[in-house]
């Protein structure tokens, strides 16, 4: 198995340019159910996640044809599965997106439940009673569950949670229902946007993404469409983090600031210096890290997915921090692997108080998630001495390139 050898120690130079979003792009691909005709998806990162996804739409009969290393032409013309099975969502969860578009393309989907994971319960309570007030009759099986209507019919929907898979799940389904959906307490996510922007661009009637309501105006027969995804905000802030853990100063490309407001001020309170250039954000550290208290929140809160990359840093901060995770139940597995490399950090509930060190040092450590994975490349970057980490397969998932983007930058890193 791939491992990632990073020495630490050496301050990030230069400029890096920032790939599509992973959690844009990947509903983005499902959406393409809700259409006969060609899809262009520029701007697609090259992930394992979106061969996944791509693997998952190939099963139900769509044609996926790649232009060019980023671009991604697919014609669902004829579908002719309902069905994502167990294989494709064990391995990942975003799978259970496609039931929205089958559901309202063939009147029927069946998905694999997808259980539990490294980072939570995560349950799809939510995404089937969004379905439910469509119209639709759930039934559960065998490990699977179903939803099936002959018709779609639009209706008012409030989630208990404003939760992001939830939310494209029924801006799907709705897109293609008789009538007008009303999603309240819906996910206000840059993700979001995007995935209704791209709706939009194939002849879809949604208003609101990006607020809390969201009305869709359901019809039928969307449209051919070209679509660029946007920049991902993780990846850009785990290398915002990764410019102020190592003392480096980097240019980061293909940004939309407003996505990244939460990381920044964050950033900028820890101590580092940013400052928004014509063709990105500049994020240089010269002074000490100092301690700060994060709380993980839905959008435009501070993102859950940064919290591991934070915790890294603050790890090696002035003083004690506290890191509170609202989003995830379980979302602190890199805690124990950061504690190998010397970090002092102290897991309470839903709290993890951090307790900055002068410094941390290379250690044989285990990516267990995809974020926990890129809390410890930050951490390698300023350890002294060697960091070797495994299950990197992980890290592949979310990161496109990473090892050779942190590569042109200065960074000792390699993969073996
Ligand atoms: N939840 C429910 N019921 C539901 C759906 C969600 O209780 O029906 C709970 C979850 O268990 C969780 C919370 O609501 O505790 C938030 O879940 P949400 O549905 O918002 O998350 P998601 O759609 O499963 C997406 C991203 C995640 C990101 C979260 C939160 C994709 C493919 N995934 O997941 O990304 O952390 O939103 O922002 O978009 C990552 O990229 O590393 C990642 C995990």
């Amino acid at each position: 198995m791939d491992r990632i050898i990073i020495q630490g120690g050496i301050p990030l130079n230069g400029a890096i340019t920032v790939s599509g979003a992973k959690n844009a792009v990947l509903p983005i691909i499902v959406a393409c159910l809700l259409s006969g005709e060609n899809c262009r998806i520029l701007d697609v990162p090259k992930l394992a996640d979106v061969e996944t996804i791509c693997d998952v739409l190939g099963e139900l009969g769509a044609q996926i044809r790649a232009i060019d290393a980023q671009t991604l032409d697919i014609k669902c013309s004829e579908i002719n599965n309902y069905e994502a099975p167990y294989d494709y969502v064990s391995k990942m969860r975003a799978s259970v997106l496609v039931m929205g578009p089958l559901l309202a393309r063939l009147g029927k989907a069946r998905i694999s439940l997808p259980g539990g994971c490294a980072i939570g319960t995560r349950p799809i309570d939510l995404h089937l009673k969004g379905f439910e007030a469509l119209g639709a009759r759930i039934s559960m099986e065998h490990g699977y569950v179903t939803a099936e209507a002959s018709r779609l019919t639009g209706a008012r929907i409030y989630l208990d949670y404003p939760s992001v898979g939830a939310t494209e799940n029924i801006m799907m389904a709705a897109s293609l229902a008789e009538g007008i959906t009303i999603i309240e307490n819906a996910a206000e996510e840059p993700e979001i946007v995007d995935l209704a922007n791209f709706i939009n661009s194939m002849g879809g009637k949604i208003k609101g993404a990006g607020t809390k309501i969201i009305k869709i105006e359901g019809g039928k027969d969307l449209d051919s469409t070209v679509h660029t995804v946007i920049p991902d905000r993780i990846e850009a802030g785990s290398f915002m983090v990764a410019a102020a853990i190592s003392g480096g100063d980097l240019v980061l490309e293909n940004v939309i600031v407003d996505h990244l407001k939460p990381v920044m001020a964050k950033l900028i309170e820890i101590g580092a210096e940013i400052e928004e250039t014509a063709s990105g954000l500049r994020v240089r550290r010269r002074g000490p890290l100092r301690a700060v208290d994060v709380k993980t929140l839905p959008y435009p809160g501070f993102p859950t997915d940064m919290q591991a990359q934070f915790m890294a840093l603050l790890s090696v901060a002035q003083g004690t921090s506290i890191l509170t995770e609202t989003v995830f139940e379980n979302r602190f597995m890199h805690a124990e692997e950061l504690k190998r490399m010397g970090a002092d950090i102290k897991i309470e509930g839903r709290s993890a108080v951090v307790d900055g060190t002068s410094r941390l040092t290379g250690a044989t450590v285990k990516a267990s998630d995809l974020r926990a994975g890129a809390a410890l490349i930050i951490a390698g970057l300023a350890a002294e001495g060697e960091t070797d980490i495994t299950n990197v397969f992980h890290i592949d998932r979310g990161y496109d390139n990473i090892v050779d983007k942190l590569k042109t930058v200065g960074a000792q890193i390699r993969r073996e």
